[in-house]
């Protein structure tokens, strides 16, 4: 190998390397802990959807949408549920599709098999079908709002124009700088201090120079999952969540 190909190689390993360790939120089992236990008579209805399971509430003659990407714990959540409940109040018809065909994670343990059943990347060909069955509903601006493992599904789909105008990740898993460098949809973060966006801070202000709606909170004072995985009957906890959802919406009147 010539000095100028070894070193092209070096380079190469290097950058891969230190995009593997930034910001790179594995999915560890101490954030991944089950939520407290929460009731929620939702008020949607539960369909099928380009053959999927999905949860939909508002009506279907809206004209935007919000695709509620869940976190491992699935579809029926019932504070996942409550915020697509919210998200259909304000007019949009929410849909929360059970991309898991019934195997959401239960047992924190099963986390490192469980994520080689369901890895992200293998559902934006999912999303994009959700979206075309949307548009032929007659709903031509479709937002994406993805939690934890959501979060990563909604920037893959999120790196070409089309029908999603907006995305939202909420505590988001597996940052990499390569789709925060790629995403193309306005896109705002709302992460826990351990989401590691801090890393991705100046990627971020250089890609809102190349005129990207661009926005990131990293909230003080909260778990990873703390949207809709939180203690209902802790005042500040149920307020600190709220806080985000209002921002996800915010982000969704904005561009949808
Ligand atoms: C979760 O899985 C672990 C490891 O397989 C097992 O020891 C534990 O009993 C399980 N917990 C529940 C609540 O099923
Ligand atoms: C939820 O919050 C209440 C009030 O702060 C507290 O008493 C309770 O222990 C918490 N529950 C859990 C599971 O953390």
């Amino acid at each position: 190998m010539s000095r100028l190909a070894l070193l092209v190689w070096a380079l190469v390993v290097l950058i891969c390397r230190a995009g593997n360790s930034l910001g790179s939120n594995e999915l560890d089992h101490a954030t991944h802990l089950a939520a407290p236990p929460a009731t929620y008579n939702w008020v949607g209805r539960e369909e099928k959807l380009v053959g999927l399971d999905v949860y939909v509430s508002g009506s279907p003659s809206a004209s935007a949408a919000v695709i509620m990407i869940s976190d491992v714990y699935g579809w029926k959540a019932p504070l996942f549920r409550k915020l697509a409940d919210k998200v259909a109040a304000y007019d949009y018809y929410a849909v929360a599709p059970d991309y898991f065909k019934g195997d959401s994670l239960v047992n924190i343990s099963d986390l490192s098999t469980w994520i080689t059943r369901h890895p992200p990347a293998a559902e934006v060909g999912t999303t994009n079908k959700l979206v075309e069955a949307l548009k032929d509903k007659g709903i031509h601006s479709i937002g994406l709002a993805g939690f934890c493992w959501g979060g990563k599904v909604a920037i893959l789909v999120g790196k070409e124009t089309g029908p999603v105008k907006a995305i939202v990740q909420l505590h988001p898993a597996f940052a990499a700088a390569s789709d925060y460098a790629e995403v193309v949809v306005p896109i705002s973060i709302l992460a826990s201090p351990t989401d590691g966006l801090e890393n991705f801070k100046g990627l971020l202000k250089m890609r809102r120079k190349e005129h990207l709606k661009v926005y990131l909170k990293i909230f003080k004072g909260v778990q990873h999952g703390w949207t809709i995985r939180y203690n209902e009957t802790d005042k500040k906890a149920v307020e600190k969540a709220n806080r985000a959802q209002n921002l996800m919406l915010k982000w969704f009147h904005k561009y949808l």
